[in-house]
């Protein structure tokens, strides 16, 4: 059944109860929204009795033309009867998406018509009732139970003096509220100055040295700050973005310039977000170029960070815009990488030449193997393709060094530094250079000893001696390899300084050895031994893989005359990496 209505040509209203109960059996079918927009003229009786009904019907069919060509096509639209018009919209997803559609009809109705060459100003009271609304509630048909709903929206909307839409749920009205509220506070914050950056130090693994910023925007409206989270999807959905997005930009320049008067070619880098909106803009590289002229920053010491997720569709529009900033000499960071569906041809297609890790695998790397084996892939993959790789969301000791470990060049997290305005950044980075190049405390540090047993130790007790070893350097956070032969022992220990030096004088104390020599210690900038605890190779056996060198020996080459070379003693440890068994 598809009946009309006689004066609008719309559906009419048992049609319309058809159409409802189909729409709504697809959505339980499909697991989709349905909603009903529910639209009544205010005062349309007055009109009526005041230029007759030939006029009012008139009126009704321009208005049934206006609200037809704000449904989507496929969705139906419907007079119930009188002034009375619907909107059945299905697949919905946001209740903002329906608020705005209740806008745009209260203006499309709003609009002069012309009644007996006089120019009429009508009004809609709007009510909106979604499905789910419907499903908590007991009895009847839910189509009709919808309508009801909407209904009532309606009259709470008159009720507030009509010109104006309502949700039936006022939870959802709110937020709806909220978000147009928002939405039209971003179309005005940069004019009002409500938008400030900050700035986000990202530094050096092994030393801690500030290598790079990334730019982070905040906006303090009237009403309170809003999170980027909020503010960002709606930028990106009412294309605030692209001018807000262009404005950031020009930030991170303004910045690049003041940092390299200021420390020249030490300067940290800019790293700035670029949303996946600014990329649909193929104008986007040449806004971009003009500010880069116009501020005269560096474009090699900006870096641009693209979500891997917002690469999905539309690659190849993308791609042109990419390679077009690429070309201006900007460089180029996947950020959150790890999250998305990236493949690795695409990821070696792209212009980029960083990788930023992200953070829910950082979270909890010190504890979950699954975690730390996602991270040491990434970071060999990242390796493999000749990019540099930083760390999002470090925020423990723990964390920095599992990540140094595993060959991370640069972290970022609130372990070292908070988000923070210009002019403290500009301050931390002043002190650090009034440090010089010395390491920061706290960084990584290795220390390499050889000492003599006391007595021979059978393999029992060296098995029962790094069981007491494991315990205290799993906590420690301590890694190294021992070495025993010929009742001599070497040992190397990486971790943080502190907890190195801690671990070295209590092994110098212990009674099992004498003669305890250190060989060579120090900042480290990467761990050599990247699994925690100690390693105790079976030195016999992993000799047999390298070049046998006794047939030349004059003397027993034993660990006290290695350390004499300090160079040959560590690559002489090191070298038992590939060999180590747990
Ligand atoms: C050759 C050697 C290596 C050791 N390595 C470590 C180590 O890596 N981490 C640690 O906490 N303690 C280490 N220790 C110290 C022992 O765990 C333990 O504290 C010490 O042997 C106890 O002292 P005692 O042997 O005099 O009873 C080491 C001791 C020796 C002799």
């Amino acid at each position: 059944m598809n009946t009309l209505d006689a004066l609008t040509g719309l559906a009419d209203r048992a049609a319309f109860r058809e159409g409802l109960r189909a729409a709504l059996q697809r959505a339980t079918r499909t697991g989709t929204q349905v909603a009903l927009v529910l639209v009544n003229l205010d005062g349309f009786q007055a009109i009526n009795d005041l230029h007759g009904q030939d006029s009012g019907d008139a009126l009704l069919r321009e208005m049934a033309s206006r609200v037809l060509q704000l449904a989507r096509a496929g969705e139906m639209a419907a007079r119930l009867g009188g002034d009375e018009f619907a909107i059945v919209c299905e697949q919905v997803t946001a209740p903002a998406a329906l608020a705005a559609l209740a806008q745009r009809i209260g203006l499309a109705v709003q609009a002069p018509v012309a009644i007996d060459g006089e120019k009429v100003l009508v009004t809609a009271s709007i009510g909106i009732a979604t499905a789910s609304d419907v499903s908590t509630a007991v009895a009847g048909d839910p189509g009709d139970e919808l309508l009801r709903f909407a209904a009532a929206a309606v009259q709470v909307a008159r009720d507030a003096g009509g010109n104006g839409w309502r949700f039936f749920d006022p939870q959802l009205h709110d937020r709806a509220m909220q978000r147009m509220d928002l939405s039209h506070g971003l179309q005005l914050a940069l004019e009002r100055n409500e938008m400030a950056p900050r700035f986000q130090p990202i530094v050096d693994a092994g030393s801690g040295r500030i290598v790079g910023a990334e730019l982070l925007l905040r906006w303090f409206p009237q009403q309170g700050e809003v999170s980027p989270a909020e503010f960002i999807p709606i930028a990106e959905a009412n294309g605030a973005v692209i001018g807000i997005g262009a404005w950031v930009f020009r930030q991170a320049c303004l910045a690049e310039r003041d940092w390299h008067a200021r420390w020249g070619a030490k300067a940290p880098y800019v790293s700035v977000n670029v949303s996946v909106r600014q990329l649909d803009d193929a104008g986007l590289a040449d806004s971009f170029a003009a500010i880069l002229r116009d501020t005269g920053a560096d474009p090699q010491r900006l870096l641009l960070e693209i979500t891997e997720s917002m690469l999905m569709d539309d690659i190849v529009a993308k791609l042109r815009v990419l390679d077009q900033l690429s070309a201006l000499g900007l460089r180029m960071a996947m950020d959150d990488f790890g999250t998305g569906y990236s493949s690795l041809a695409q990821l070696a297609r792209l212009p980029v030449q960083v990788l930023k890790i992200d953070r829910s695998f950082i979270n909890d790397i010190a504890e979950s193997g699954e975690s730390r084996a996602v991270v040491e892939a990434i970071i060999s993959l990242g390796r493999a393709l000749g990019l540099r790789l930083v760390a999002e969301g470090v925020e423990t000791a723990a964390q920095q060094l599992e990540l140094c470990g595993y060959g991370c060049d640069y972290i970022q997290g609130y372990y070292f530094y908070r988000p923070m305005p210009a002019e403290q950044l500009v301050a931390a980075v002043d002190k650090q250079a009034a440090l010089g190049e010395l390491p920061q405390p706290g960084g990584l540090y290795f220390l390499l000893y050889v000492s003599e047993s006391v007595a021979p130790l059978s393999q029992r007790q060296l098995d029962q001696l790094l069981l007491r070893t494991r315990a205290n350097n799993a906590e420690a956070g301590i890694t190294g390899c021992l070495l025993y032969e010929d009742e001599h022992f070497m040992q190397i220990l990486e971790g943080e300084r502190s907890q190195v030096l801690d671990t070295f004088e209590r092994i110098r104390a212990s009674k099992l050895h004498a003669r305890v020599r250190v060989v060579i210690e120090g900042p480290a900038r990467r761990r050599v031994f990247t699994h925690w605890s100690m390693l105790l190779p079976d030195s016999t056996a992993a000799r047999r893989h390298g070049p046998d060198f006794r047939a030349w020996q004059t003397h027993p080459m034993r660990f006290d005359s290695l350390a004499d070379d300090a160079r040959v003693c560590y690559a002489f440890i090191t070298a038992y990496v590939p060999d180590v068994k747990h």
